[in-house]
């Protein structure tokens, strides 16, 4: 495992109950729903179907996304790479059970999306991140690991904050400002308090065409209309959303073909 992936464990051993504490009133078990803004999946319309899908979630922190597609009719699995944050999974699955008064079908398990051996080549229809591995794993390593556990036709869709947020945002200070702190063409991994990731736009693309996905969307979300704060950012965070793209969600499918040893797409 890399140094980078053990870092970020201890970070989320560490933080689990804190970060559960904080965020919990945005973060239901009832409605899929994207993180930042708190928008429910049926108006953003990144998944596509849910119900009888096999659904993999990659990097589920306490699962609640997952538990809640599990509710709608998914058959999900889980995946964390700390085992304070599946404990909590546990806890909400507990939760959804009391309610319903039947196990919703998720399947924590401990892993590091980076490499995912364990699990078989194209088992999932679905495979999502909300701020997750999107954000905290290494997307040169990830997103080849979900493109291989995606059938043909499968797609693949996640949360993570915008390039154009990335580059205001001084580590030191930890907000968004107004100025281009950061070199946009050497963003990949960035230290703060845990380690995590984000590209250009261009290599995100052309990561993809690599790996044999397709672009069907780049969501880039705004705060609702009369939201003043949420559980992840202050006032003027919110306002310099309302200019600027803060949150991006891509939207893509694995194309029918193969993907190559050399990453070239070889037709099925
Ligand atoms: C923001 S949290 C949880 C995401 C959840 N959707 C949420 O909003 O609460 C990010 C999660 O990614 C997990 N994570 C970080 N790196 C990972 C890796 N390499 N493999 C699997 N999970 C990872 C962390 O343990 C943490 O639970």
């Amino acid at each position: 495992m890399s140094t980078d992936a053990t870092l970020n464990e201890n970070w989320w051993d560490a933080y689990a109950t804190a970060y559960l504490a904080e965020h919990d009133s945005q973060l239901p078990i009832d409605v899929p729903t994207w993180s930042l803004w708190a928008l429910p999946e049926a108006e953003v319309g990144a998944l596509g179907e849910i119900e009888g899908r096999d659904v993999l979630e990659l990097g589920c922190g306490a699962a609640q996304f997952s538990v809640a597609l599990a509710r709608a009719g998914a058959r999900c699995t889980a995946v964390d790479i700390s085992a304070e944050q599946l404990a909590l999974a546990e806890h909400m699955i507990d939760r959804a059970t009391e309610l319903d008064g039947e196990r919703p079908d998720v399947t924590p398990i401990q892993g590091n999306v980076e490499d995912l051996s364990q699990l078989p080549d194209a088992s999932f229809d679905l495979a999502f991140s909300d701020y997750g591995a999107s954000m905290f794993a290494d997307p040169l390593r990830w997103v080849p690991e979900a493109a291989r556990l995606l059938r043909p036709g499968g797609r693949l869709a996640f949360s993570q904050i915008t390039p154009m947020l990335e580059v205001c945002w001084p580590v030191e200070i930890g907000v968004a400002t107004n100025e281009m702190v950061k070199d946009y063409f050497r963003l990949h991994r960035i230290e703060d308090r845990a380690v995590y990731y984000n590209l250009p736009y261009g290599e995100w693309v052309r990561l993809f065409r690599r790996n044999g996905l397709r672009i069907v969307d780049l969501i880039e979300t705004r705060p609702p209309e009369g939201v003043k704060t949420t559980a992840y950012r202050s006032a003027n965070q919110v306002e310099w959303s309302r200019r600027w793209p803060a949150e991006m969600i891509w939207v893509v499918e694995r194309e029918d073909s193969e993907v190559g040893a050399n990453g070239a797409v070889v037709p099925a």
